[in-house]
């Protein structure tokens, strides 16, 4: 790897990133390092996380909100696709990778950087996520992991980082991992290695739990125009505010916890706790309005290609030819998902009571009915099963022979 000049780094104000600033220019010669900071509605105050940056030897210290993208561009997208990795986690992590790596290498043009750089560890799926977006949006950009590479210690870590003046954590810092955004929150390490301890409730912040959410049930009405999220009991939202309502509606009934054990790109399982109550709330929605407005064989064949999309982004395959052509199918498809759906929230569940759609429901009520009203003419029901079953009946007859 020839030296880079100037570097480009994804910063989030922790002691990884910020001993990566110094480390790049002392260890690895790079003459400038320029970090972003994105904005995702984690909540973290950016002033201080910028200052940081220049306080640890950056030259140039940006902040940048990606709040709106981040919700139209992925998370949207993912609610579209009914993703979810494993049957379970709405890729919250995940589907923040392909966008900072944009701005990322944005950036760098905009500076004229030579190289981007970025804190992840040789054992996590960010890793593999920046690194594969980045080569396909930047190929000539040289990507600098040195977090990958030093192979140091925490205390290490801290200990390298007051050495170039930057300050250890102050408070004793929490046993726990924890990535965040506005679509949710991801909690690792520590206690909750052990995948047989229960977690303690003092890990959750978007969600309240059982015990705690209130007694009374609380019915929401979703409208979805072309597969995407629009309001909340007839009140049209902003996708930011959508997803933020979301959170709080279901946050606040305790739904939204996952407590699972996940196969990571890199080969092991791990012990994952998400709570990412919105996009669940919203999946589940979602969900419910395909199975009135799709018809029976593309749900079927959209329910196998989610699982693809899913596994896709979970392995970092954002800008990849798979995902591209998995798009066009889903858009679509979503062409026909107009319409409504009613959720009962209540301690800690989140239970499909109606969905309808004025437009496009393909649910016929003259079909279903036994009432009077009748019109499926069930006679005819007769010759459909003659030649549906005859290859099973020619079949058991030639066992019996
Ligand atoms: N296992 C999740 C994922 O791969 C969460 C990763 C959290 N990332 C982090 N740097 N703490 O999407």
């Amino acid at each position: 790897m020839g030296r880079a000049k100037k570097a480009v780094l994804a910063y989030s104000g922790g002691v990884d990133t910020s001993v990566c600033i110094p480390y790049l220019m002392q260890e690895w010669g790079v003459e400038e390092v320029i970090t972003f900071a994105a904005d995702l509605g984690q909540g973290d105050e950016l002033e201080p996380i910028r200052q940081k940056a220049l306080d640890s030897g950056a030259s140039q210290s940006i902040v940048g909100d990606l709040i709106e993208p981040f919700i139209t561009e992925f998370a949207f997208p993912a609610i579209r696709a009914n993703a979810l990795y494993e049957g379970r986690y709405p890729l919250s992590t995940a589907l923040a990778r392909p966008l900072i790596a944009r701005r990322l290498v944005e950036i760098a043009r905009e500076v004229g950087a030579d190289a981007v750089a970025h804190g992840c560890t040789g054992k996590g799926n960010d890793q593999v996520r920046f690194d594969v977006a980045i080569g396909a949006l930047a190929p000539d950009l040289k990507v600098l992991t040195p977090a990958r590479e030093w192979g140091m210690s925490r205390e290490e870590t801290i200990a390298y980082g007051e050495r170039c003046g930057i300050p250890s954590p102050v408070s004793k810092k929490s046993p726990y991992s924890i990535d965040l955004n506005l679509l949710g929150r991801s909690i690792e390490a520590g206690p909750l290695e052990d995948p047989n301890v229960e977690p303690p409730e003092e890990i959750y912040a978007m969600t309240v739990s059982v015990d705690a959410a209130p007694a009374a049930p609380q019915i929401v009405e979703i409208g979805f125009e072309q597969g995407n999220p629009v309001s909340f009991d007839g009140v049209r939202l902003d996708p930011v505010s959508l997803i933020r309502q979301a959170n709080a509606l279901a946050g606040g009934h305790g739904f939204g916890r996952l407590d699972m054990v996940e196969n990571r790109v890199v080969g092991i399982k791990s012990r994952e706790i998400y709570e990412t109550p919105g996009l669940l709330l919203l999946i589940k929605a979602h969900q419910e309005l395909e199975s009135l407005t799709l018809a029976a064989d593309v749900l079927r064949t959209k329910r196998q290609l989610e699982q693809q999309w899913a596994d896709l982004v979970y392995q970092g395959l954002w800008y990849g030819p798979l995902k591209e052509a998995l798009d066009g199918f889903i858009e679509r498809t979503q062409q026909s998902v107009n319409g409504t759906v009613r959720i009962k929230l209540h301690k800690g569940n989140a239970t499909v009571v109606g969905r309808s759609s004025a437009t496009n429901s393909l649910y016929v009520p003259t079909m279903a009915t036994y009432d009077a009203g009748d019109q499926f003419d069930h006679r005819a029901s007769e010759g459909f099963i003659y030649v549906w079953g005859l290859p099973t009946r020619l079949w058991a007859a030639s066992r019996r022979r």
